[in-house]
């Protein structure tokens, strides 16, 4: 057992029943609730939106890791915020010219904010931001479908990104099972994500407790 956070991605749930999807996740131990956002622009696929989080809050006590795979992230902060997310994830890639503004404007909501890298990105290329964020999310498969297959070489950037911050959180997202979140973990993770795996497994509760 360790203390790593568990953040089950909604994402291969049953959407026509969320409600109860949340509260199963609850009561199998699930730390936070991972919530894809998709634009069909930034990624090649559409997900869900600021109405549909605000109410997902009104059902769940978890936290909520609100992770924003769309372009102009700047333009749906308070969206999001007002929704109720506790934690604001938006990608590198697509803030372009206006990390720092997306960071402040996230921060200004008293929301703990995250920045995303894809996988061809590098952690050098966000090395100013490090400091500045509450946690990195390590992309581990290219953002867009659950259920992909893991690739080992971006989990490695786990490492260098401890090297700039020891007190930033590093999410790891994408193709985690029973045996990659032990890679993760060994490389120093502190989040996990888990769609597929957690929603393939008959028992739930076992799936979860599998990744400790
Ligand atoms: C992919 C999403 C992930 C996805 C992970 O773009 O960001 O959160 O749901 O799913 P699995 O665990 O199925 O790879
Ligand atoms: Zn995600």
């Amino acid at each position: 057992m360790s203390n790593i956070i568990i953040s089950p991605s909604i994402l291969s749930s049953d959407f026509a029943n969320l409600e109860k999807e949340l509260k199963k996740l609850e009561q199998n131990g699930a730390d936070w609730v991972h919530i894809d956002v998709m634009d069909g622009h930034f990624v090649p696929n559409l997900t869900i939106g600021a109405p549909v989080v605000k109410a997902l809050k009104r059902v769940t006590k978890l936290p909520l890791d609100v992770h924003l795979m769309i372009d102009n992230p700047q333009k749906y902060i308070k969206d999001f915020a007002l929704a109720g997310a506790d934690y604001i994830t938006f990608h590198y890639e697509a803030a372009k010219d206006n990390t720092d503004e997306v960071i402040e404007l996230i921060k200004s909501y008293n929301i703990k904010a995250g920045i995303s890298i894809k996988p061809k990105t590098s952690v050098k290329e966000i090395a100013d931001l490090i400091k500045k964020v509450d946690m990195v999310l390590v992309m581990t498969v290219e953002p867009g479908f659950g259920g992909q297959k893991f690739m080992p070489d971006c989990a490695d950037k786990i490492n260098e990104i401890k090297q700039y911050s020891q007190s930033v959180l590093v999410e790891v997202d994408g193709g985690i099972n029973e045996e990659t979140a032990k890679y993760c973990k060994n490389l120093g993770a502190d989040v996990l994500v888990a769609g597929y795996y957690i929603y393939s497994k008959a028992d739930m509760k076992e799936a979860i407790a599998s990744l400790r």
